[in-house]
Order: C-alpha cells, then sequence, then structure tokens
C-alpha cells in the first residue's frame, strides 16, 4: 500500500473517517467475514437486490478479454478486486480509507504475492496514476462524491477502454432514511436522478457511448470511450 496522506478538504476526511469504523461491518454485507444478525439478513434480502445486480453486471461486462487492467476505484474491503482478480485480470484498487483496503488486502494475499494486485491508500483526485488502465470499476463510490465531473474528467484521462459505475437513485424512503443514519455519523450521501446522469454524461461528451440501466435502487452506468 502507497504512503499515507493528511486530507485537507474535510469531506473527504468525513467519508474516510466514517468508512474507517464501518469497515467489518460493509464487508460482511457480501457474507464471508462478520456473522450478520437475522435484521441485517432481512435488509440484505429485500434491500439489497441492487448490490447483487451491480455486481453481476461488473463480472459479465468485464469478461471481455480485451479489458486485462482494471482500476478498482473506492475499492472498499475488495470484494470486486477478488472476483477481478479470479477472472485473470490485474488489478488496482484504491481506497481512502485504511481498514478497508487492509480488508481487501487479506482477502487477495495470494494474489498480491504473485504481483497481480496493488492497493493505493488515497482519495481518487488526490492521487495521479502514471499508467493507463484498460477499465476502471467505481460501484458504490459516487454515493459520496460532491463532484462528480472532475472524477470523470480524471477517468477519461487515465482509463482507456470502459467504465462500470453504480449511482445511487434519488427520491423514496429508503434512499431518505439512509441519508439520515449517514448524516448522523456525519458522512454526506448524494443522489442522482436519471436526467442528472445524462446531463453529466453529455457534458463529457459521452452521450453517444453510455448506457443507463436502471437496477433497484441504483442506476449503472456504462461508458465505453
Ligand atoms: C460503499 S463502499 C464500496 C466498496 C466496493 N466498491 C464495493 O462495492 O464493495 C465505498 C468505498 O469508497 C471509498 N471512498 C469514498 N470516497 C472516496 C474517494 N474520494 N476516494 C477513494 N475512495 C473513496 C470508501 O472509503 C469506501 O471504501
Amino acid at each position: 500500500m502507497s504512503n499515507s496522506k493528511e486530507y485537507t478538504f474535510s469531506e473527504t476526511n468525513d467519508v474516510a473517517t466514517f468508512f474507517q469504523g464501518y469497515a467489518a461491518d460493509f464487508d460482511s454485507i457480501y457474507g464471508h467475514t462478520k456473522k450478520r444478525s437475522r435484521w441485517d439478513k432481512f435488509l440484505d434480502k429485500y434491500f439489497r437486490l441492487s448490490m447483487r445486480l451491480r455486481y453481476e453486471l461488473v463480472l459479465k461486462y468485464t469478461s471481455n478479454a480485451a479489458l486485462k487492467t482494471i482500476l478498482d476505484v473506492g475499492c472498499g474491503g475488495g470484494v470486486y478486486c477478488e472476483a477481478l482478480l479470479n477472472g485473470g485480470k490485474i488489478v488496482t484498487g484504491l481506497d481512502i480509507a485504511q481498514g478497508m483496503l487492509e480488508l481487501a488486502e487479506q482477502k487477495t494475499k495470494r494474489y498480491l504475492a504473485e504481483g497481480k494486485v496493488n492497493y493505493v491508500y488515497s482519495g481518487y483526485l488526490e492521487h495521479a496514476f502514471p499508467q493507463q488502465f484498460d477499465a476502471a470499476v467505481l460501484v458504490g463510490f459516487f454515493d459520496y462524491i460532491k463532484t462528480p465531473l472532475d472524477i470523470f474528467k480524471k477517468l477519461e484521462k487515465e482509463i482507456t477502454k470502459e467504465l462500470l459505475m453504480s449511482f445511487p437513485k434519488s427520491g423514496g424512503l429508503l434512499g431518505w432514511q439512509r441519508k439520515v443514519r449517514y448524516r448522523m455519523r456525519n458522512c454526506p450521501l448524494y443522489y442522482y436522478s436519471k436526467s442528472d446522469l445524462e446531463s453529466l454524461l453529455t457534458t463529457m461528451g459521452w452521450q453517444n457511448k453510455a448506457e443507463i440501466i436502471d437496477i433497484d435502487r441504483d442506476f449503472f452506468v456504462r461508458v465505453k470511450l
């Protein structure tokens, strides 16, 4: 993992602090770490459909053999990194929460030893990569991003072929309840309507290269660069 940084931008700091404390709990949603309570399991079954759907879409699109090197931005506990590595990809995971990266390293120990994965401890906007990647995966990431256009502009320089991204939908009682819950823990959350996404994609000139897929509580966006 590359060197840690001091963050000056307070909102990014709040997200890092939130995920530092939430690492093991978040990872357990995927079901292979900490034990989940009955209530958690109920929530997982009824409210986390989009988590499963976006996972399946990432695996489907990255099965393209032309996508060899993948950047996982906001890789969290490494569930996507592990799946991509199992599929023969060369992976770089980046995250702003050290606790999350430690989980990811644990999960992908074998691949770390083989040099097939490396991890970067940083906010995405704060880290300049010397190399380009074939594709980027940004799942469950834009929820915490105040300026998505800045992220898109950086991705445009660093990624050559494909972007696979999820965006939480605006509206709905559950979304509102989640926002309150996160706000109480000082973590900002951002939601997106379909027209927000269309206008962001148009600003980037990506409107004819992008597909917006409605998946339950998220939009999944695939951009072929
Ligand atoms: C909800 S988790 C998703 C993890 C993983 N992508 C998944 O779907 O399992 C969001 C992750 O994004 C990271 N994150 C949030 N803002 C970030 C930023 N500006 N730069 C890098 N990572 C960030 C958080 O630390 C957290 O680990």
